[in-house]
């Protein structure tokens, strides 16, 4: 057993520190950061399938519901990444708070929830750029839009994008973070053309019946399209590069997921307000929608909405990966060889290649998309450990510098951790079976490699 409950030390000065990464990072780039990894296909994809066969006209009480175990799980994460910081977001604070073991879990969880994030979404992307190009005359082949498992060559948008995106994360944090804030702001002006469009084409008579499928229908609904919210975490990996990370990263996290949880509810209402539910079961339901009230130049702004925001999403959640694997690496719990900073670029290629090149060829070659609730479960477990973290950290370190206190605790903490275990019991069964294996496979590899060579037992 020994071992399996060692602890990090924590430095409050965490954020005086120098890792190598570039410090540029201020409130309003954390803040892009956030909705970047947030929009993206959970509301121009999901929020159809989910209304029609799951939730109704009630969709925007799973969007409702959804969003306050989120709200909860931010506030933990807002105190923690303030307190101890670090690039390995919920793995170094379980690090901290509950033990190698617990933080490896984690570790692991992070990795599986954010590469199965970029993977499934580059597929959403190749499709939606397939139809960009179709539209101009530029289809592709159909055997380049399929991997072999499903009778095509290759998905060769989807594996594209994630090296494109590889090459601009190893250029820097800053040429990045531009790059996201100008995305973001197409996708903003695609919603806000959606909303002015909707706003007056609403018919309540839509929204009734407004809970065709109950309760477990809401919360069925939830459990999918928490998708929409995963993202606003991946703001914490980001504590090395923030200028005043201990005031900064609160914001980042919060603001960005306040203004998508209304933009959501928002968008959610109107989507069900315009059209009968059971008619949004489509691919790309938002685009639709505006297509139907008789706006192509609309339609055809949300497509181009819709892919600025998966690439942001794909952006964004690719950086938290490569961040939260240096983490581990720097630790010791993976090889040494993954925790380099390249001196010029100050960023970590090896890691960004080594992760990118792995999740081009499972968006290229397999059909990663139908397990993207994998994402949801992943994430949720995180919340719940991250919460759990805020609590077990109150005891253990009372007098720790919290620049940020997550208010009435241990209330929201206890109500965080409460509501993503509800969430994930309302996962299907597939989806936990899926998880086990993913965390056998961790604990295999905890066992045999990670634990001898962790720092702490004076491995490398
Ligand atoms: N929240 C992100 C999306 O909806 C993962 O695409």
């Amino acid at each position: 057993m020994t071992g399996l409950l060692r602890t990090k030390t924590i430095n409050a000065d965490h954020h005086l520190v120098d890792t190598g990464l570039r410090r540029v990072l201020g409130p309003v780039d954390l803040t892009l950061l956030g909705v970047g990894a947030i929009i993206g296909a959970g509301i121009f994809v999901l929020t159809g399938v989910a209304a029609a066969t799951y939730a109704g006209p009630a969709i925007v009480l799973s969007y409702v519901v959804a969003g306050f175990a989120c709200a909860f799980a931010a506030l933990a994460y807002a105190e923690l990444a303030a307190a101890i910081g670090g690039c390995g977001s919920a793995y170094g604070y379980s690090y901290a708070g509950l033990g190698e073991l617990v933080a490896w879990i984690i570790g692991w969880d992070l990795i599986l929830e954010y590469s199965v994030a970029v993977s499934a979404v580059a597929i959403g992307w190749s499709a939606y750029m397939n139809n960009a190009l179709q539209a101009m005359g530029l289809a592709l082949p159909a055997g380049l839009l399929k991997g072999p498992l499903e009778g095509g060559l290759i998905n060769l948008p989807a594996a594209a994008i994630v090296l494109i995106l590889g090459l601009l994360l190893t250029l820097g944090v800053r040429q990045s973070a531009r790059f996201n804030a100008a995305m973001v702001l197409i996708k903003l002006l695609a919603i806000g053309v959606f909303i002015a469009i909707a706003v007056s084409h609403v018919n309540p008579a839509n929204w009734s019946p407004f809970m065709p499928f109950g309760w477990s229908g809401v919360m069925g609904g939830a459990a999918l399209i928490f998708f929409a919210y995963v993202g606003f975490d991946a703001v914490s990996t980001a504590a090395e590069e923030a200028r005043n990370p201990q005031r900064d990263l609160p914001i980042g996290i919060l603001v960005s997921l306040a203004v998508c949880t209304l933009i959501y509810i928002l968008v959610a209402g109107l989507l069900t307000g315009v059209v009968p539910y059971a008619t949004l079961n489509v691919g790309s339901p938002v685009a639709d929608v505006v297509l139907r009230l008789g706006y192509p130049w609309g339609a055809g702004l949300v497509a181009a909405g819709a892919i600025a925001g998966l690439t942001t999403v794909m952006l964004v959640l690719y950086y938290g990966l490569t961040r939260v694997f240096l983490a581990i690496a720097r630790d010791g719990l993976l090889p040494p060889l993954f925790a380099r900073v390249n001196p010029r670029t100050q960023t970590p290629i090896r890691v960004i290649a080594a992760s990118g090149l792995l999740m081009a060829a499972i968006a290229g070659l397999t059909p990663i998309g139908d397990v993207a609730e994998l994402v949801n479960i992943g994430t949720l477990a995180a919340f719940f450990l991250v919460s759990v973290g805020v609590l077990v950290l109150r005891y253990t370190h009372p007098d720790l510098p919290r620049p940020f206190r997550t208010p009435f605790s241990p209330l929201i903490p206890l109500l965080g951790a409460a509501s993503c275990l509800y969430l994930m019991a309302s996962l299907p069964l597939v989806t936990w079976l899926r998880f086990g294996v993913w965390l056998a496979l961790g604990l295999l590899i905890y066992f045999t490699y990670s634990r001898r060579h962790s720092t702490l037992a004076g491995g490398v």
